[in-house]
C-alpha cells in the first residue's frame, strides 16, 4: 500500500550519486546516511575547503564509531571512505542525480545554491532542500525547472530519528516526489508528505514546545525547572535539551519563521537569540541533567 501522499514508485528515478551542498553538521549527517544506505558515490561541498574538511572529517570519524561498535567490518568501512568525496567545485557535480542542500536557512541563500547547481548538474536530477521551515516553493521560484525540486527535511540526529518529511510545492513533479519517497524508503527512513506550509508538520509543534518552555524562563522560572517539568510527560528529552540538539541559532530561526507567519500563533521568546550567540549557554551536572544556565549565559 502506498504511503498517503506518495506517487507511484514507478515514477522513481534511480540515484546513483549523490551531491550535499552544505557540509555543516546535519548535512554531514545525512551525507553519511546517503553513503551508507544507498551505497553511492557522495560528493559534498561548501563555501571553504576547510569546511569541507571539517564535514569530511566528521563522516569518517562516524565510521570509524561504526566499525569500532562492529556495525561495520573493515571492508565495508572502507568501502564508505572511498564512496565520500569533498570538494569546493560544484562542477564536480555533474553526474550527480539527487542533489540535496542544508545550507545557511535563508531563501535567498539556498535559491543563489539552487541556480548555481543547476547549471551543472543534468536535466533529470532532482533537487532536494533541508529547509526546515522556508517556503520549498519561493526556494524553487528562481530556478529554470521548479518541477524538480522537492523538500527533504531529516531530524537530528539524522541516524536515529525515523522521519523525514517530503515536502510537495504546486510545481514538484510526480517523478521529484517519488524519488524522494523511494530514496527515503532506500535510506529506511519513514516519509511523510507535508504540504508547503511553514514549519510543516513536526516543526510547528516543537516551535511551540520550545517556544513556550523559552518563555516560561523568560516569565522567570529557572531554566533546570522547566526541563524538569517535561519530565513526566514521557518525552525523548525535555525541550532545553532539544534546542542544545538541534542548535540554539536553528531554534531561534524557526521561531522568527513561525512568528513572522502567524504572528497570532506563535510568540517569540526574547532571550532565544540572546543565547543563540553564546556558545554553550546551558550548564549540566554530570549525568547531562541540565542545571542552569553558564556564566555567559546569566549576564
Ligand atoms: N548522533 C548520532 N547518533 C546519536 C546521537 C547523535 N547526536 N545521539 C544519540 N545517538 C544514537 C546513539 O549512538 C545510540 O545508538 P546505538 O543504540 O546504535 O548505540 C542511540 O542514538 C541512542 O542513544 P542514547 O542511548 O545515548 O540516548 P537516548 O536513548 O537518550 O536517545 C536521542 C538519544 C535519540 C537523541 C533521544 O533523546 C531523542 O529521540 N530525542 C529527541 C530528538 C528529537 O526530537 N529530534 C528532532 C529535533 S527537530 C529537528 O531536528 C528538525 C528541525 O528542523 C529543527
Amino acid at each position: 500500500k502506498r504511503p498517503v501522499g506518495a506517487p507511484d514508485k514507478k515514477l522513481a528515478r534511480p540515484v546513483s550519486k549523490v551531491g550535499v551542498i552544505g557540509a555543516g553538521l546535519m548535512a554531514s549527517q545525512f551525507a553519511l546516511l546517503f553513503v551508507r544506505r544507498l551505497q553511492v558515490p557522495v560528493v559534498i561541498t561548501d563555501v571553504s575547503q576547510e569546511r569541507v574538511d571539517k564535514g569530511l572529517s566528521y563522516i569518517r570519524d562516524e565510521i570509524a564509531k561504526l566499525e569500532a561498535k562492529g556495525r561495520l567490518d573493515a571492508d565495508g568501512a572502507n568501502r564508505l571512505r572511498a564512496l565520500v568525496t569533498g570538494t569546493t567545485d560544484k562542477a564536480d557535480f555533474a553526474d550527480c542525480d539527487f542533489v540535496i542542500e542544508a545550507v545557511f536557512e535563508e531563501t535567498g541563500v539556498k535559491q543563489q545554491v539552487f541556480q548555481e547547481i543547476e547549471k551543472h548538474v543534468s536535466p533529470e536530477a532532482i533537487l532536494a532542500t533541508n529547509t526546515s521551515s522556508l517556503s520549498v516553493e519561493e526556494i524553487g521560484s528562481v530556478l529554470s525547472n521548479p518541477e524538480r525540486l522537492v523538500g527533504f527535511h531529516f531530524f537530528n540526529p539524522v541516524a536515529v530519528m525515523p522521519l523525514i518529511e517530503v515536502v510537495k510545492t504546486p510545481h514538484t513533479s510526480e517523478e521529484a516526489l517519488a524519488t524522494a519517497f523511494v530514496t527515503a524508503k532506500n535510506l529506511r527512513k519513514n516519509a511523510i508528505g507535508s504540504a508547503d506550509a511553514p514549519g510543516f508538520i513536526v516543526n510547528r509543534l516543537l516551535a511551540k514546545v520550545m517556544g513556550e518552555a523559552a518563555r516560561a524562563v523568560d516569565d522567570g522560572t529557572p531554566v533546570a525547572d522547566v526541563e524538569a517539568a517535561f519530565a513526566p510527560l514521557g518525552l525523548p528529552m525535555g525541550p532545553f535539551a532539544l534546542i542544545d540538539l538541534v542548535g540554539w541559532k536553528v531554534a531561534a530561526h524557526v521561531q522568527d519563521t513561525m512568528v513572522r507567519h502567524f504572528p497570532h500563533r506563535f510568540h517569540a521568546s526574547a532571550n532565544l537569540h540572546r543565547l543563540a550567540e553564546l556558545d554553550a549557554p546551558l550548564e549540566r551536572d554530570k549525568k547531562g541533567r541540565i542545571t542552569g544556565w553558564s556564566k555567559k549565559a546569566q549576564k
